[in-house]
């Protein structure tokens, strides 16, 4: 294939790539978003291969890889909860950084299959400058995005506590890292390519991903994952310079700007600064809080019946399901409760908080999967001003993104980040299995509310019965 036509198939690539992030904005126009990724990737796919011309044992270990690598991501796409998304894309993510590392590492030791080096006729002359400014800097943000989503993976799997681990001076500990690691990158270059120098960059950048990533709590990791994210971008657009691979540069770039204004639309949806959660040390006080204890304090319990009573009998019901509501599978049944109010002839909305769940998107995925209609589902702004003119509320396994706490408790960890104001509504029915805290281990004075009925148990019994109380 000439270099032309391959050029031109990589910006087809490009363009379906960016149509792709566009259709994943919005639930409507997801899987649309989907079919065009999968054509691009195809389509780069296929480029690359016409492109290198394989030779036949080629062709084996391409196909080889290409079928164990497919079928290994596809069964684990297939079988993994949805709940369990976020570590899963962290575990990816991981990969990504781990490619990096390898590519570079091929790169410099067969550096003529590359077309890196200085005179492709005489080794001796060693590698261009150019080529290992990008390899060294490939290889540095691909090991810090291993080690960093190792870390992620670990606290978000509970295969390691959400806790910080705040190490003494740490920040003068990660700063002198990050320079050392840029000295060696230096030195590095100016050795013309040393082993030894590039496997020092690699174990400073592995030490880094860890020690940047322990500090930070279980409350910001949907940030670390989107940056890291980010990172795992911009190591795939610094292979894709040192393959001398358009598509991979692209991609990568687009990874990287996405995931990096991902994270920032979070820290936003938070209240927090992005660079105190890269800083780190959120959310320490508050795991020790949650297991703290304190007195116990009433709260008013209901039934499924009651709940349906007061909501079948409202004129405006509004809906909060939060990440319980995702472990429970709730979803078909509260769109079927949705549905059986809306015959009733209740006005029926559904409001999603910009981090309710484990990962971005996680409740409207789950409400389109039950096909609830998406002009009944409103994003944050869009709805808290309408809580108060709402008889009923049904909040559905969440916690910390209806907690008052945010709003004026300022001792507390959640404080400033903007909350979905339930307890503005006439009646907040508040589904959840028991009086436990959320994810940021805080108490919800919404519990102990004179307009607040706890209808405790699993979220989907307890919308069932709520369904089935409907139609008596
Ligand atoms: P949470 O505050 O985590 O509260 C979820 C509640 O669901 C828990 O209090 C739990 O109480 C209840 N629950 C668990 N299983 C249940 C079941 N089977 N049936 C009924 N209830 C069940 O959730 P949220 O309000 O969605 O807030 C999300 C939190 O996660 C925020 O703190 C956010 O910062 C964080 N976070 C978000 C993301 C993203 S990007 N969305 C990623 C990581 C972390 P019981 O145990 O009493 O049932």
């Amino acid at each position: 294939m000439s270099a032309n036509v391959a050029a031109l198939l990589y910006l087809a690539a490009g363009v379906l790539f960016i149509l792709a992030l566009r259709g994943l904005s919005s639930p409507a126009t997801s899987r649309q978003g989907n079919l065009y990724g999968m054509i691009g990737m195809t389509i780069a796919i296929l480029t690359t291969l016409g492109l290198a011309e394989p030779t036949a044992t080629s062709w084996i270990l391409i196909v080889l890889g290409l079928g164990i690598g497919g079928f290994i991501g596809a069964k684990t796409a297939r079988e993994i909860p949805m709940t369990m998304m976020p570590e899963l894309v962290a575990a990816f993510h991981s990969l990504v950084g781990l490619a990096a590392v390898f590519v570079a590492a091929s790169a410099l030791y067969a550096p003529s299959a590359f077309g890196i080096l200085v005179d492709p006729s005489d080794p001796s002359f060693g590698i261009k400058a150019g080529s290992l400014l990008e390899m060294s800097l490939g290889v540095a943000i691909g090991a810090i995005t291993f080690t960093g989503s190792v870390i992620a993976f670990s606290k978000l799997s509970g295969r390691m506590s959400g806790k910080p681990i705040l190490l003494p001076m740490r920040h003068v500990i990660n700063a002198a890292l990050g320079l050392l690691l840029i000295f060696v990158i230096y030195s590095f270059i100016v050795s013309a390519g040393s082993a030894w120098l590039f496997w020092l960059v690699v174990v400073l950048a592995l030490l880094l991903g860890v020690l940047i990533i322990i500090p930070i709590g279980g409350a910001d990791m949907p940030v670390v994952v989107s940056m890291l994210n980010s990172y795992s971008g911009w190591a795939a657009a610094g292979i894709g310079f040192t393959l001398g691979n358009v598509a991979l540069i692209i991609t990568g770039a687009l990874v990287g700007s996405s995931g990096a204004i991902l994270s920032y639309i979070m820290c936003k949806a938070m209240n927090r600064q992005f660079l105190s959660v890269i800083a780190g040390g959120f959310g320490g006080e508050t795991v020790a809080a949650a297991g703290g204890g304190g007195e116990q304090k009433p709260v008013k319990l209901g039934s499924a019946e009651d709940a349906a009573y007061v909501m079948k009998n409202a004129a405006k019901v509004i809906i909060v399901p939060g990440y319980g509501m995702a472990v429970a599978q709730a979803q078909h049944a509260l769109r079927e409760m949705g549905d059986a109010l809306k015959k009733a002839g209740v006005e029926v909305k559904y409001a999603i908080h910009p981090v309710a769940g484990r990962m971005p998107g996680h409740m409207n995925v789950l409400l389109a999967e039950a096909n609830v209609p998406y002009d009944e589902v409103f994003e944050l702004e869009d709805i808290n001003s309408e809580f108060a003119q709402a008889d009923a509320v049904y909040v559905i396994g969440a916690n910390d993104v209806v907690n008052p706490a945010a709003e004026d408790d300022k001792s507390s960890p959640i404080y400033g980040m903007p909350v979905l104001q339930v307890w503005k509504a006439g009646t907040v029915f508040f589904n959840k299995r028991s009086l436990a805290s959320g994810y940021a281990g805080i108490d919800n004075p919404v519990f102990y509310r004179d307009n607040t009925v706890m209808v405790l148990g699993d979220a989907k019994k307890m919308t069932e019965e709520i369904v089935k109380a409907l139609a008596e």
